[in-house]
């Protein structure tokens, strides 16, 4: 019987950040799974998402986040977790949500290969290309949660087609 190769194909990995990974990555991460199903990649590609804090380590994210994906269909239930180091070499696309994002992770990374890993959120952007970064909807109101998911599905399936292109799938 011929060996098989199947199930050793290396998965394309992709870590959302944002400050506490409560509201924008872990939004960023449900509706990226959600698109990678929608595309019948979810073999190829695996989505989890960090924050560059720590203050909200091990819980569910923001209740207004969640309430306001449940009504476009999502179940945003990853639990917060700390960006770290080791990131930089588990994943392949490292994508921030704004600047200070930016700031934070490329402080930590070693090299040019782990800095190329970090890309703006915006920069897949195909409609809202007059944003260009995913604004903190944490202490304002609900237009800002809005904001956040029509900027993330715009930016994911971006994402998605660019991700597609590259790896020719
Ligand atoms: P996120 O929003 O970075 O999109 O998760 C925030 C969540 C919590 C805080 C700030 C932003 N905070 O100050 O606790």
């Amino acid at each position: 019987m011929m060996a098989s190769t199947e199930g050793k194909k290396k998965k394309i990995r992709l870590l959302f950040v944002c400050l506490g990974n409560i509201c924008r990555s872990p939004a960023a991460e449900g509706i990226m799974a959600t698109v990678v199903k929608k595309h019948d990649l979810q073999d190829i590609i695996e989505v989890d998402s960090a924050g560059t804090s720590g203050w909200h380590e091990g819980e569910l994210p923001d209740e207004r986040m969640r309430l306001h994906g449940e009504r476009r269909g999502y179940n945003f239930d990853s639990p917060a977790r700390k960006f770290r180091k080791s990131d930089f070499d588990d994943f392949d696309y490292i994508l921030v949500m704004d600047r200070q994002n930016f700031s934070t992770v490329r402080s930590l990374a070693t090299g040019k290969e782990q800095t190329d890993k970090i890309h703006m959120m915006t920069e897949f952007s195909r409609q809202y290309t007059h944003h260009d970064h995913v604004p903190d909807p944490y202490y304002g109101g609900t237009s800002g949660f809005e904001l956040v998911l029509d900027l993330l599905e715009d930016a994911c399936e971006g994402l998605l087609q660019a991700i597609k292109r590259k790896y020719g799938l």
